[in-house]
């Protein structure tokens, strides 16, 4: 019995030796968390190590792995040489080359990489540019965080862990909104903004431009649309929604600035899809051109916040054209394959009374049914009018779920944003979708107790319900197949500085990140939140963002 005793006790303190043993090698504060994570014993070295880059890397790739390599000699001070050794993949297993080995592995998907870390190596694969940057990227929050900055460390050996780890995202699509609107963020802010964005591996940024308070892209033919319409004479304090602080506020982004953002997000593996808000939210075009609207005017870019019922007139040809101008030269500025052009509260009452636009419902033959009015008809036209004009450019649509009430021509891509009933029934209908449902992805809502935080527009969304969001919740196989991905919103009524702004987004996108990135069943809040007060609070703090500490 003793005996017996004797050995129970010692299995269990065998075992817990074990898990002690084992504790340690599971943690990798990497967000979003990788796939596939095999952590083994011991460090690699990085600083002075060298890099050995595969010929078949194209130039582009070999930048960013050049510019890594630069950085970890900008900060240790000893060199990591760079070299494209000949045969390279061949002679990578035999244990000849030491250091970084970047190597080419066409069987790969787009956004794939490994990583397999040794004592002795540091092995990187990947088939394309975003791959080579995820691994990059999480290459930089294996190590120390001084990785980060800017500051000359001599002392710093940049350790990595001996791991291996398989990795890409779950979604093709990880985006993150911006309304530059509402309240106009500096072209700083902006590249700010995305730099975050690609540390944690998102990939689209729509880019919201345009709003009834304040119009934010030069449009070389319509120069009132940024003399006039960029500007607003003030804007309300709080929520006093009869209150004006005095104060003119606006700018805009000239079309040079735009093609800098554009090139700076494309190096960072992120597309912007700009948005045109049509037909309504447009009284910054309509304060600059008042003929492109229902009543003429006069109109003022708007003082305060919500829905204007002021909106454009589709009844008259001039607003198509006026559309078609804007949107040829934003084609120009913003290679996306998708536009998105907005569509959500439009309210139609302007509509109704407006002789032009019951002349193009009569002329259109459109009449109301049960269901809808003949004027939600009518922004079914101009939706398809506008849509036949980019699909005749190469583009596609978005448009917020607005878009799906009435009729939606094939090809459209609906984003789901007043819960998730638009993207449930978009893709019952065969649409694409792009979940951001105001319950689980509104930036703009309140993190924590609206007591204690500072203003915003109300709602409720801490951290854990951001990273709790499922988004194949509720849909079948057929409909899971037209869910592109997840894009949080940052909508900017309430957001005037820089540094609430991060504050918002920090660190709920982290959160959403793993929602973009990671397969349901490898989510854990517990493991994401040591992560992010382990290793990314560090990464903010280092790079000097805000951010909401829990
Ligand atoms: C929206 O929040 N109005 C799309
Ligand atoms: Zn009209």
């Amino acid at each position: 019995m003793t005996r017996k005793l004797y050995l129970i006790v010692l299995a269990c303190l065998a075992l817990a030796v074990t898990m002690r043993a084992k504790k340690p090698s599971m943690v990798i504060n990497v967000i979003p968390y990788p796939q596939s994570v095999e952590v083994g014993k011991g460090f690699f070295k990085g600083a002075g190590a060298n890099f050995n880059c595969d010929q078949a890397i194209d130039a582009d790739c070999a930048t960013l792995i050049r510019d890594f390599a630069d950085k970890l000699t900008f900060i240790t001070g000893k060199v990591n040489s760079f070299a494209v050794p000949v045969g390279l993949s061949k002679i990578a297993g035999n244990g000849s080359v030491k250091g970084f080995i970047f190597l080419k592995d066409n069987a790969m998907g787009p956004e794939e990489y490994s990583i397999d870390i040794t004592k002795k190596t540091c092995v990187v694969k990947a088939s394309a540019y975003n791959g080579f940057l995820y691994a990059i990227q999480t290459l930089k929050q294996l190590t120390d965080v001084t990785i980060f900055s800017d500051k000359v460390d001599p002392a710093q050996k940049f350790m990595f862990p001996v791991v291996s780890i398989k990795d890409k995202p779950r979604f093709a699509y990880r985006g993150m909104h911006l309304d530059c609107a509402r309240h106009f963020f500096p072209v700083e802010e902006v590249k700010k903004y995305l730099d975050i964005m690609a540390a944690y591996k998102l990939n689209r940024m729509h880019w919201h431009l345009t709003e009834d308070q304040g119009w934010r892209i030069e449009i070389k033919k319509y120069p009132r649309l940024t003399q006039v319409g960029a500007f607003r004479n003030g804007t309300m304090v709080g929520k006093d929604f009869k209150s004006n602080d005095g104060i003119r506020y606006g700018g805009y982004y000239t079309q040079e600035q735009i093609k800098d953002v554009v090139a700076y997000a494309q190096a960072l593996g992120i597309t912007i899809i700009p948005e045109i808000d049509l037909p309504g939210h447009m009284l910054g075009a309509l304060a600059a051109y008042p003929e492109l609207g229902c009543t003429g005017g006069p109109y003022e870019v708007w003082t305060k916040w919500g829905v204007s019922d002021q909106v454009m007139c589709p009844g008259k040809e001039g607003m198509f054209t006026f559309l078609e101008d804007v949107f040829t030269e934003l084609m120009e500025l913003f290679p996306s394959e998708y536009i998105h052009i907005g569509g959500d509260e439009c309210p139609k009452t302007e509509w109704e009374k407006c002789p032009d636009c019951q002349a193009r419902i009569k002329a259109l033959g459109i009449k109301s049914d049960d269901e809808h009015t003949a004027e939600q008809y009518l922004q079914n036209y101009v939706t398809a009018r506008v849509q036949k004009f980019l699909n005749d450019h190469g583009r596609k649509i978005i448009g917020w779920d607005e878009i799906l009430e009435g009729e939606l021509a094939p090809g459209a891509t609906v984003m789901s944003w007043r819960g998730v009933a638009g993207g449930v029934k978009a893709s019952a209908l065969g649409f694409d979708v792009i979940m951001s449902p105001n319950s689980f992805c509104y930036f703009d809502y309140y993190q924590g107790d609206p007591a204690t935080e500072p203003l915003a527009i109300g709602g409720d969304l801490p951290i854990e319900k951001v990273y709790g969001y499922e988004p194949f919740e509720g849909l079948d196989a057929s409909q899971r197949k037209h869910i592109l991905g997840v894009q949080a919103n940052l909508w900017t009524e309430y957001i005037g500085t820089n540094d609430y702004l991060e504050y918002m987004l920090l660190p709920r996108m982290c959160a959403l990140a793993e929602v973009q990135w990671c397969k349901e069943e490898d989510k854990d809040f517990d493991r994401f939140a040591a992560a992010l007060k382990a290793g990314s609070f560090k990464i903010f703090d280092t790079l000097g963002y805000n951010y909401r500490k829990f």
